[in-house]
């Protein structure tokens, strides 16, 4: 007798999530619970880096609410020592979302109504979580901006240190994939430097606009309290208003695009760098060499030494590109005023946002202790790609850049080779300004030092703000 195949137990489902026990909002009927596990999610996951910027959010409303004569002096120091206790909670790491919350907001007032009572039931005065949503991840961007571009600067600082201790290696640069025309380690490594600069000195353009309060807007409409709107974004250390109320929930998506997209510009450069190395360190080029210690090896082929690090980094770089297409694929479509769509865009952000932070400090590490072979450089040099130097020998000795073209191409074709210059010979002839002979190095590192001053200034009236709000004297609200 065949014995009967067991049936197949289904695959188990995960235990569902506790219902979230706390909504702010009420209900006239019994709520369904995988609605409520479906709308909060994961949601939970990322407002749960928010949590130290939505207490400090609530510190500056409280602000705006005494100005405002919202609140007696009473109330207001009641909720002021009850939020800085939770940003401590929060640092202690005793105050988290959990699911029984509905997202982070929900959380911390739940937690200052346990502690302060009465009082803490007056803090959503005046405020929707939508524009409380939106101060939050103001704060967010603001505190990641000045670490990815200090972070930023830091590889082009790294960038500027190999091009100034290898300036005089030199190697082929290409076109097509073919050897062009002489290069050196220098002009290569200088070239991203300045790339890297442009993107950081386009920051203070964004950042104008990431630095403008939301607070008062409240569910995208003001409200008929007479707020003083100005005294909360004062209290933040913003340099603004968002000024139309309607624009703050406009400008939901459209914000964190434009900073994912400044973080896309560099992680194209972190990606064309990467690309580089691993071709310049291959064997078949050979001039760049990377170190046993940042190459990986293989599990079945015992000589491989691979540059993961390298490779990774650009396809983190395109995955960066993926954050900001859902952005704006989530927001491009929207009529005015809030929608719950805006949720998802908390996750491109902070996933992009990480890993872009990720890559610019591996390469800022990685990118010093890169070698050069000077002699293979050198060697991969001669010939074709010095061919342009003795047409331009020649036009310097008298003659006409076509005919001198024709002669050195004929004598190519015959094989009829010409004396090679040596190496401080190709360099010294090049000193026009950018060029090999004349990186002006200098310069680059004054612009980098004028980008680390306004980042310092930026980040220390940051600080400052945070600072005062959670009454503390040097420690910075966490991520
Ligand atoms: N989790 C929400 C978000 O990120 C918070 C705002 C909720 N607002 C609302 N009206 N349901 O957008």
């Amino acid at each position: 007798m065949s014995k009967k195949p067991k049936p197949r137990s289904a695959p188990r489902r995960p235990a569902p999530a506790p219902l979230p026990t706390t909504t702010l909002w009420v209900s006239s009927q019994a709520l369904d619970r995988q609605m409520l596990d479906y709308t909060a999610a994961e949601d939970r996951l990322w407002d749960g880096r928010l949590i130290a910027w939505d207490i400090l959010g609530s510190l500056g409303h409280i602000e705006g609410l005494r100005a405002s004569k919202l609140l007696t002096q009473g109330e207001y120091l009641r909720l002021r020592a009850g939020l800085r206790l939770a940003l401590r909670e929060v640092d202690a790491g005793r105050l988290t979302v959990s699911p029984e919350h509905e997202d982070v907001h929900t959380c911390v007032e739940e937690w200052l109504v346990q502690r302060v009572g009465k009082a803490g039931e007056r803090v959503h005065t005046g405020r929707s979580r939508n524009d409380q949503v939106a101060t939050d991840l103001r704060l967010y961007l603001k505190d990641r901006l000045l670490l990815l571009s200090a972070e930023a600067l830091d590889l082009a600082e790294s960038l500027l240190g190999f091009a100034t201790k290898y300036q005089r290696v030199l190697w082929p640069g290409y076109t097509h994939t073919r050897r062009a025309m002489p290069s050196s380690a220098g002009l290569w490594a200088a070239a991203f430097a300045e790339g890297v600069l442009d993107v950081v000195e386009a920051l203070p353009a964004i950042w104008t606009r990431v630095d403008r309060s939301p607070l008062g807007s409240a569910a995208g409409y003001g409200v008929p309290l007479p707020l003083k709107r100005e005294a909360a974004a004062r209290a933040l250390g913003f340099g603004a208003l968002e000024h139309n109320v309607a624009l703050v929930q406009n400008s939901r998506g459209k914000l964190e695009a434009l900073v994912l997209f400044w973080c896309v510009q560099l992680g194209h450069e972190l990606a064309k760098l990467s690309t580089d190395i691993i071709t310049f360190s291959a064997d078949e080029f050979g001039f760049l060499i990377l170190p046993a210690d940042l190459a990986t090896g293989s599990s079945i082929m015992p000589h491989k030494r691979n540059p993961d690090l390298f490779e990774l980094t650009r396809g983190r770089a395109a995955a960066l590109e993926g954050d900001l297409l859902t952005v704006f694929q989530v927001k491009s479509k929207l009529g005015s005023g809030y929608h719950r769509d805006f949720q998802l865009i908390k996750e491109p952000v902070m996933r992009g946002v990480d890993r872009l932070e990720g890559m610019l400090s591996m390469l800022a590490v990685a990118v010093p202790r890169l070698g050069v072979d000077p002699a293979v450089g050198r060697h991969i040099l001669s010939g074709g790609p010095l061919a342009t130097d003795e047409v331009m020998r020649r036009v310097e000795g008298g003659s006409a850049f076509r005919s001198a073209y024709r002669e050195v191409a004929a004598a190519i074709k015959e094989g009829d080779w010409w004396r090679e210059p040596a190496t401080a010979e190709i360099i010294a002839r090049r000193r026009s300004t950018g060029g090999l002979g004349n990186l002006g190095l200098a310069t680059i590192r004054a612009r980098l030092r004028a980008c680390r001053r306004w980042s310092d200034r930026e980040q220390k009236r940051f600080d400052a703000a945070m600072d005062r709000l959670a009454g503390r004297g040097g420690a910075r609200g966490r991520a």
